[in-house]
């Protein structure tokens, strides 16, 4: 089937499997890494990603599903050189160790502002009890999401590693 949908800002036309799930597409036919397969089961978060601004979990949308809309990865988030604050944050507050969750983290803490801007410590634990870490112990993610609400991220001034959506070795 042909497709049509914008990616990070760029629109696309694709000929895909009607079956083709959006975390493949974004992966396989568009060359973008960042989101990862850790379940395929709709249980870890690593393959979430913005759908018109919403968080999803891409392992569980057809690319078909995806038509006409807006779909934005951890690589689209920097703009001009810089990290969105959200990234900042995570990177400010050592919200990360092996990285393999942190795209689909960020994107669901930018969902989640994007829905409350002023979220207590609660509501963030809450809000991102879909997306699975085996490192951290969440404490400084969720630190890392409370920076970025109360906008004490420190501006990064440029991009760099995971938290920038550049992918890593794992799940690849
Ligand atoms: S790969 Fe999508 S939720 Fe785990
Ligand atoms: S940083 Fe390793 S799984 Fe979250």
């Amino acid at each position: 089937m042909q497709v049509e949908l914008t990616v990070n800002g760029q629109r696309r036309s694709d000929d895909v499997e009607p079956r083709l799930l959006l975390v493949h597409y974004l992966r396989e036919v568009c060359g973008l890494r960042a989101a990862n397969v850790g379940c395929d089961t709709t249980s870890c978060g690593a393959c979430t990603v913005l759908l018109n601004g919403t968080s999803v979990k891409s392992c569980t949308v057809l690319t078909v599903q995806a038509a006409g809309q807006q779909v934005t990865t951890a690589e689209g988030l920097a703009a001009d050189g810089e990290l969105h604050p959200v990234q900042a944050a995570f990177r400010q507050e050592h919200g990360l160790q092996c990285g393999f969750c942190t795209p689909g983290m960020v994107m669901a803490a930018v969902g989640l502002l994007a829905e409350n801007p002023d979220p207590t410590e609660a509501e963030v634990r809450e809000g991102l009890e879909g997306n699975f870490c085996r490192c951290t112990g969440y404490h400084n993610i969720v630190r890392a999401v409370l920076a970025a609400a109360a906008g004490t991220s420190a501006a990064a001034g440029e991009s760099a590693g995971i938290v920038s959506g550049e992918p890593a070795e794992v799940g690849r």
